[in-house]
């Protein structure tokens, strides 16, 4: 299992500091992990990450079942060598994609047969296979959970199915999360966030069991998620259950959130779970940020505030989380700045010849490009796309690890405020 040590709290907030030691090695929290769904973060290799100082990123476990597939994954001897990656790697479930590929997909329950159906035929979605399908169905454990699970076994580590002449794996996914029923967080209909809750509950104890009898725990971590809409009520019974069977789990995800509701409502669960979930787990916010297809990017620019709502999800004790945001914006010219975020695209910056960020240690800031010669490739050359995304991956590890180094030192409050105070005065 994985170790998790704190290192220092915050005496006022819920703010923390803490050593999650997995496979590939030590990883200081609270971090922002950057988010590479296809194995690659868009834009740079994986060397160009481990580079960076990152030591913990994300995988999706739909798309790479989807493409390459298992299959190649296991010849590559697992998600780490396939990607070049040598650190740590979180696979999500899948089960985020009931929301942002819904209409491509059905739910249904039947007994203890959970199916669960992605449209063989859509288009947008190289919709030759199904996804999550039992790739090797057996009477009784061919459900979505154990699907889910077994394929981040896979995708990480050996031995998936030994008549398919899969060989061990090395490398372990270091976290897998369990398959959760997510429903978009502004769904009105209360039964059906009920209705999933109890199911991601149901089939927790369906991914422990299959985990644990998979001897795999010694070296994958498996991560609840805690669901329930934006209802205190729900929330508190998924809490309750799920804290049960907190000896059965390495850490906890928040996750139904980030669906356009308003920031307050989104804070006041973050803190509500963040508060009921034992002191001696991680916990994670799960894709924190505007949902996506919810405004376009350009307009996010301007109104997201993912670094501040980071900062905030840290203060109310959260130890992980993740975003697309940094990494998307970068490719549409918008670099993340202690000032706010700055689009490159403006004619403002044609003549401005200074780095995005004086004091930014990225390759991009330090080595001289300037906001001058961003503005004009923007448009015209991939390049720019690259240098933004490292900038803004920086930038974020930036904001994460000044908020340890101020909670170690005992100023995380005073941290907050000059944060606060710079991130919405004018970016220029
Ligand atoms: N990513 C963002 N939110 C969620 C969630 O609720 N569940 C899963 N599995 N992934 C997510
Ligand atoms: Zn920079």
């Amino acid at each position: 299992m994985a170790k998790f040590e704190i290192l220092a709290r915050c005496p006022t907030t819920r703010a923390r500091v803490s050593r999650l030691t997995l496979s590939h090695g030590e990883t200081a929290l609270p971090t922002f992990m950057p988010v590479a769904t296809q194995a690659a973060i868009k834009g740079l290799t994986s060397q160009q990450v481990e580079s960076l100082g990152i030591s913990l990123i994300l995988n999706n476990t739909y798309h790479l079942n989807l493409r390459p597939g298992v299959q190649i994954l296991a010849q590559a001897g697992g998600a780490h060598k396939f990607q070049g990656w040598n650190k740590n790697l979180l696979t999500d479930s899948g089960g985020f994609q009931f929301v942002s590929l819904s209409k491509f997909a059905k739910i249904t329950e039947e007994g203890k047969q959970t199916i669960l159906v992605f449209w063989r035929n859509c288009n947008s979605h190289f919709g030759r296979r199904l996804i999550l399908q039992p790739l090797h169905r057996r009477a009784n454990d061919a459900d979505s959970p154990e699907e889910s699970i077994s394929i981040q076994h896979a995708i990480g580590a050996g031995s998936f199915h030994s008549s398919t002449g899969f060989r061990d794996l090395e490398y372990p996914a270091d976290i897998i999360m369990q398959l959760d029923d997510v429903v978009p967080s502004l769904t009105p209909d209360r039964a059906r966030v009920e209705e999933a809750m109890e199911r991601s509950v149901r089939w927790l104890d369906r991914c422990i069991a299959f985990h644990n009898a998979s001897g795999k725990q010694t070296t994958q971590n498996l991560f609840a998620i805690v669901q329930g809409g934006l209802d205190h009520e729900l929330r508190d019974r998924c809490l309750k259950q799920m804290v049960e069977r907190s000896n059965q789990v390495a850490g906890f995800a928040v996750g139904g959130l980030s669906g356009g509701e308003e920031k307050d409502v989104f804070w006041r669960i973050v803190k509500q779970c963040a508060e009921k979930l034992p002191e001696e787990k991680p916990r994670y916010c799960m894709g924190v940020g505007f949902a996506e297809g919810n405004l376009s990017s350009l307009v996010q620019a301007v109104h997201s505030n993912t670094s501040t709502d980071l900062l905030v999800c840290v203060a109310l004790g959260v130890d992980m989380a993740d975003c697309v945001f940094p990494t998307r914006t970068a490719r549409f010219g918008v670099a993340l700045t202690r000032n706010g975020p700055l689009n490159l695209r403006l004619a403002k910056h044609a003549t401005d010849f200074s780095p995005i960020e004086k004091d930014c240690p990225c390759p991009t800031c330090s080595q001289g490009t300037s906001r001058a010669m961003l503005h004009h490739i923007v448009t015209r050359e991939t390049a720019a796309a690259h240098a933004v995304t490292i900038h803004n991956i920086v930038f974020q590890a930036q904001v994460m690890g000044g908020a340890r180094d101020a909670i170690i030192a005992g100023t995380f409050p005073q941290y907050l405020k000059a944060f606060f105070a710079g991130y919405f005065a004018d970016a220029g």
